[in-house]
C-alpha cells in the first residue's frame, strides 16, 4: 500500500524543460493569463484543526478547488490555460509579430481563434476546461467521452459549446479516437496526459495548475511539511510536487503521491522504476482518477521529487467525502466529490498505520497540505455516496 521512492534520479535535478514548465516564472505567467478570465479570484484554503487534532497532526489545511474558476474542480487551470498560450502563439505566428495576453479580446486575435479547434478526451473535468478555454477565446471545441462518463458530467461540457462525441470502450479508446480524428482533421490535441513524442501541451496544462500551490502558499500561516496529492495520470501531483521542489529545493515539504488501489498506475511504476501501463481492472468510484498509464512528464518529475507513492481503497475515498461533508467541532464543511480528497485519505490511511505514521515523520510538528481537487462535479452521485446534496453540506457552514 505505501512504497518508498527507489528510483535511480530520485532526488536528481529536474531537466531544464521541466524547471521552465513549472518554475516560478511559469507561475507568473499563468497568474496573468487568467486573469483575463471571470471568477478569477483564488480558491480558498480551509483549516481542519479538529481532523489535525485526531490524526495527531500539528496542522491540517485543505485547498478547496471546488469553485476554481466556477468549473468545479482545480482542472479549471489548466486546458482552459493551454488552449488561451495556444491562442496566443498562433495569433503571433499569423500576425508576425509578439501578441499580449490583453489583446485576446481583440479583433485579430479573434479572427485567428476563430479558425482554430481544439480537441481533448475526457472523463469529465478536463474536457469543461478545455471548452470552457475555447468558448473563452472564440475557438472551437471537440470532446471526446467514453461509455463511462455520466449524461452530467457530459452536459456540464456541452454547455461551454462543445460538441460532445461518445466512444465505444473506455478512456484510453477515447484518448486514441481523439488523436485520430484530430490528426485527419487538423485539430489541436490539448491532452492533460503526455505520451513519447507529445510534451510541450501538457506540459502547458501543468504549468497552469501550479496556481494553485502559489496561492496556497500564500495563504498558509507557516509552509507545509507533508503533502499528499492524488492521481491519475500523475499530472496534478508532478506539478505540485516539482513547484515546490524548485521552489525550495532540499527543504521541500515531503510528498506522497496517492493513487486508487484499482487504478494504480502511478504506484505500480514506482514498484517498477519505470513507467508502466497496467491492466483494467474494476472500475473506481474515483472517477476521475481512473487512469492505467503515467503521463511521461509526470512520470519523469515525480521519479525525482516524489517521496512516496500509495493506494487507498474505495470506502477509504467515501469515508472522506462524508468526513469532508459532516466535519467534527469547528472544522468548515466541505463538499468534495468522489476524486477531490483522495490526498487526504492517503493521509489519513497514513496515519493509521503506525510503522508509516513514524516514517513519514507524521507527528504534532506535521504541517500537512492536501488538496480537494473537484467539488460535487456530479451531484446526483455525490448524493449517493454522502446523503446529502451538496448545497445542504454548504448551508452547514
Ligand atoms: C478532480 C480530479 N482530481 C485529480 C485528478 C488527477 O489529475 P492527473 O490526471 O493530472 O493526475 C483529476 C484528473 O482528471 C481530477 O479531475
Amino acid at each position: 500500500m505505501f512504497v518508498e521512492n527507489t528510483h535511480p534520479d530520485y532526488r536528481a535535478p529536474l531537466d531544464a524543460v521541466d524547471r521552465e514548465t513549472l518554475g516560478p516564472g511559469a507561475t507568473d505567467r499563468v497568474a496573468r493569463v487568467l486573469a483575463q478570465r471571470t471568477n478569477d479570484g483564488s480558491t480558498p484554503l480551509q483549516a481542519l484543526p479538529a481532523l489535525a487534532r485526531e490524526l495527531g497532526l500539528g496542522a491540517l489545511h485543505v485547498k478547496d478547488e471546488a469553485s476554481r474558476l466556477g468549473l468545479g474542480s482545480f482542472k479549471a487551470l489548466g486546458g482552459a490555460y493551454a488552449v488561451i498560450v495556444l491562442v496566443l502563439e498562433e495569433a503571433a505566428r499569423r500576425l508576425g509579430r509578439g501578441v499580449d495576453v490583453v489583446e485576446l479580446r481583440s479583433a485579430d486575435v479573434r479572427a485567428v481563434a476563430a479558425t482554430l479547434t481544439f480537441a481533448c478526451a475526457t472523463d469529465g473535468n478536463h474536457g469543461r476546461s478545455v471548452a470552457q478555454g475555447a468558448a473563452f477565446v472564440g475557438a472551437k471545441s471537440v470532446v471526446f467521452v467514453h461509455a463511462g462518463v455520466s449524461d452530467e458530467r457530459v452536459a456540464a461540457i456541452a454547455r461551454f459549446g462543445a460538441e460532445m462525441v461518445r466512444v465505444a470502450g473506455n478512456y484510453d479508446d477515447s484518448v486514441a479516437e481523439a488523436a485520430r480524428v484530430a490528426e485527419q482533421r487538423g485539430w489541436t490535441i490539448v491532452s492533460d496526459t503526455s505520451w513519447p513524442g507529445y510534451e510541450r501541451i501538457p506540459g502547458l496544462v501543468m504549468q497552469g495548475y501550479t496556481l494553485m500551490v502559489r496561492e496556497a502558499l500564500a495563504q498558509m500561516p507557516s509552509p507545509p511539511t507533508h503533502v499528499f496529492v492524488q492521481a491519475g495520470v500523475g499530472g496534478v501531483a508532478a506539478a505540485v510536487a516539482g513547484h515546490l521542489a524548485l521552489l525550495s529545493g532540499d527543504k521541500r515539504p515531503r510528498f506522497v503521491v496517492v493513487d486508487p488501489a484499482r487504478a494504480a498506475c502511478l504506484y505500480e511504476s514506482a514498484k517498477a522504476n519505470a513507467p508502466v501501463r497496467i491492466a483494467h481492472g474494476e472500475p473506481t468510484v474515483m472517477a476521475m482518477l481512473e487512469c492505467y498509464e503515467p503521463s511521461r512528464v509526470a512520470w519523469r518529475v515525480l521519479s525525482r521529487v516524489a517521496d512516496g507513492f500509495m493506494t487507498v481503497d474505495e470506502e477509504d475515498a467515501i469515508a472522506i467525502m462524508r468526513r469532508l461533508a459532516k466535519p467534527a467541532g469547528d472544522d468548515p464543511a466541505i463538499v468534495s466529490g468522489e476524486s477531490g480528497g483522495v490526498g487526504l485519505a492517503g493521509l489519513v490511511k497514513s496515519c493509521g498505520d503506525r510503522e508509516l505514521r513514524q516514517q513519514l515523520g507524521l507527528d504534532a510538528a506535521a504541517r500537512v497540505l492536501v488538496f480537494n481537487t473537484e467539488g460535487a462535479t456530479d451531484p446526483k452521485q455525490y448524493e449517493a455516496l454522502v446523503g446529502l446534496p451538496p448545497a445542504q453540506v454548504l448551508a452547514r457552514r
